[in-house]
């Protein structure tokens, strides 16, 4: 008989050269990523960043991994050390490093291996202006985004700022791949809408995994 309450196999939807959305993908295992970002910001907590333009930015963040994404007041940068604890970020749960390579495969970027992952949380209202993913000295590497919790709308756009947006509807589970042709595509999360997911409340989750070293390929 056909069961019409099983849960839908991830699928693929492309969405530019090199780029991609896993639909799902990650579902499965979302209890256990939630579990995850719980362990990492019970060492490094999350905390709104200040731009160097003296702005606060409304996502709140931090990082698993040997390197961080972080600010300072010169600019951007990858850190092995959270400057707001002092000490390492926390290492990458297996069961995220477990996700990304397996999200990596699906989308055919199988050597991947990320050295950074940034962890986002989005309450009511927090979005993320238009911009490229370009603090990664080997660009080689794509980007490896998953959503989990509260639905949000993505933009995704070209490689100048004013290129015609996609705009596309990230639900809990599914993962975002760019890379190769569309790895410095613009990007961002328009303003998240109240709602209560039964997993996260009134969250959105977002974790990327990047490659922020120079690669010793
Ligand atoms: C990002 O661009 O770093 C995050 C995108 C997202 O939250 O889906
Ligand atoms: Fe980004």
């Amino acid at each position: 008989m056909l069961d019409l309450f099983a849960e839908a196999d991830p699928w693929l939807e492309p969405l530019a050269p090199g780029a991609m959305i896993l639909r799902r993908f990650a579902l499965a295992r979302a209890a256990a990523l939630l579990a995850g970002i719980d362990e990492v910001a019970a060492v490094s907590p999350f905390r709104q960043m200040v731009t160097p333009g003296g702005y606060t930015m409304s996502v709140a963040m931090t990082n698993c991994g040997k390197l961080g994404w972080t600010t300072d007041d010169r600019g951007y940068l990858y850190a092995p050390v959270d400057p707001m604890t002092g000490s390492a970020w926390p290492s990458m749960p297996a069961v995220f490093q477990a996700l990304c390579h397996d999200a990596a495969v699906a989308a055919g970027y199988a050597d991947f291996t990320p050295d950074a992952c940034l962890v986002n949380r989005y309450a009511v209202g927090a979005k993320l202006s238009l911009h490229q993913d370009k603090d990664e000295p080997d660009l080689r590497a794509p980007i490896i985004s998953v959503s989990l919790g509260l639905p949000a709308v993505f933009q995704f756009g070209g490689l100048r700022r004013n290129d015609p947006l996609k705009r596309l509807m990230l639900e809990h589970g599914d993962v975002v791949v760019w890379g190769r042709e569309s790895r410095l595509f613009y990007h961002g999360i328009q303003p998240l809408k109240p709602g209560v997911h039964p997993q996260t409340g009134e969250f959105r989750f977002n974790l990327t995994f990047r490659q922020a070293a120079e690669s010793t390929k």
